[in-house]
């Protein structure tokens, strides 16, 4: 089979855009020429020299001679504005924008169909780590029984520098933002909602479901406190922020992004700095494991790269598992087991939405508590969280397979 020539329009020149415009420059086998470059401000200096920009999407959008629209834009609003129009065209697209895609999951299927074009975004999710085509090629969706990961970056680069060299969190924030890693608005990342929406992505590839970020529960990292980085790193644990989904053999699907200890027989232990990992579990292959660059100029572009070139052989999603309507259902009705840090005086209002309380402790101002919890319960709590508490997942109950299994608290 020949490639396609693609005649690319290019939406974006930061981090990822510049870098695919490099990464393309190497890889001549591949025939495929940036035509146009949209970006935003006027008054920025380029790495190349200004007629290859404009400043007016129609310029892109309304040239019939390009084929294939690649936004790489950190305004999801404006992004779905730019590829609805471009798939309306027939234009084929490849992105990397996670919170639009997940925002309009179902409106960007709709458009594929009805105007018979392909958009592509192993990007979104785990930027280098080639997941998204691997869920929807290669795993049948009654072999999948869980996936469980790291899948964002910036919050694994600053976790591990919290853990590694004892940074703090505003330090190690400012050290993710200067080199590219962390989103323009940090809470993004930091509050677990870039997790969530790859979640979303990787769920309807994984299962076939689609949710809207509304239906996902996320907490973040920027709650975590001294007490729990002290309680993990006495017990030799770290803290990853980990999205999850466990498929129940009822028509179950459970799904959310929670701060997880981890213990060092954990895969996900060694998933360090900006590097994404993702456990795969199957019913009859047990396990796999994909870890890959999460974040980052390059190894984002040879993402998009990958899309482009998967394009010139006019590759396209086609969403077998969401076709097949196998109707699941998203549930809160999980067991947690969690670590629940806490004001001194919420301890026993708090102990009331727990299941089982295993250890319990309060110093002058501030305690602890581990013990199980539904899902639904600890949802409840933390919408009335005011930056007073914080869960850290110690293991899945419900899950009788959970990849991980829990630790033992002394
Ligand atoms: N950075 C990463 O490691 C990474 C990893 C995975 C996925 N992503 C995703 O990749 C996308 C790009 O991220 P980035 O880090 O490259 O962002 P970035 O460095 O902030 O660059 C954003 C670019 O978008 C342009 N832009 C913004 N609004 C625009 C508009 N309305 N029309 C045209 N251009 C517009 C900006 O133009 P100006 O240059 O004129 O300001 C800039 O060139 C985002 O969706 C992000 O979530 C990033």
């Amino acid at each position: 089979m020949s490639r396609k020539n693609l005649n690319i329009g290019l939406f974006g020149f930061g981090v990822v855009g510049l870098g695919l415009y490099e990464v393309l420059q190497k890889t001549p086998a591949l025939k495929a020429n940036i035509t146009n470059i949209c970006v935003k401000d006027k008054n920025k200096d380029r790495a190349i020299s200004a007629d290859n920009f404009t400043f007016d999407k129609d310029d892109i959008l309304n040239d019939p001679n390009i084929n294939v629209v690649v936004e790489l834009i950190d305004d999801a609003d404006a992004a779905f504005e730019i590829v609805s129009a471009a798939l309306k065209k027939g234009k084929a697209v490849v992105s990397a924008n996670k919170k639009m895609v997940a925002e309009h999951f179902t409106e960007l299927l709709q458009l594929q169909k009805e105007y018979n074009v392909p958009l592509l975004y192993e990007a979104a999710a785990c930027a280098s780590m080639p997941i998204i085509r691997n869920l929807e090629e290669y795993y049948d969706n009654d072999l999948l029984e869980s996936i469980e990961g790291i899948v964002n970056g910036s919050t694994n680069y600053i976790l591990t520098k919290t853990f590694a060299e004892n940074l703090s969190y505003e330090q190690a924030l400012k050290q993710a933002q200067d080199l590219g890693f962390a989103e323009s608005n940090p809470i993004l990342d930091t509050g677990g909602f870039d997790a969530k929406y790859k979640l979303l992505i990787l769920l309807a590839h994984a299962f076939g479901y689609i949710a809207k970020p509304e239906d996902l529960f996320n907490i973040g990292i920027n709650n975590i406190g001294d007490l729990e980085l002290k309680y993990a790193k006495e017990k030799g644990l770290k803290i990853k922020l980990v999205a999850q989904a466990y498929k129940g053999t009822d028509g179950t699907l459970s799904a959310f992004v929670i701060p997880k200890f981890v213990t060092p027989d954990d895969r996900l232990y060694h998933v360090d700095d900006v590097f994404n990992g993702m456990i795969t579990k199957t019913s009859f292959a047990d396990t796999h494991f994909f870890v890959g660059r999460g974040a980052g100029s390059y190894p984002t572009a040879s993402a998009v790269l990958s899309d482009i070139s998967a394009l010139s052989y006019d590759y396209r999603y086609e969403y077998k598992k969401i076709y097949r309507e196998e109707n699941l259902k998203l549930t809160d009705d999980v067991e947690l087991k969690v670590l629940l840090r806490h004001k001194k005086e919420d301890s026993e209002a708090l102990k009331l939405k727990f299941n089982t309380v295993e250890e319990a402790y309060t110093n002058h101002d501030s305690g602890y508590l581990t013990g199980n919890i539904t899902l639904s319960n600890l949802k409840e709590l933390e919408a009335g969280n005011t930056g007073g508490h914080s869960f850290i997942l110690i293991s899945v109950l419900s899950e009788k397979d959970a990849t991980t299994p829990a630790f033992a608290i002394a």
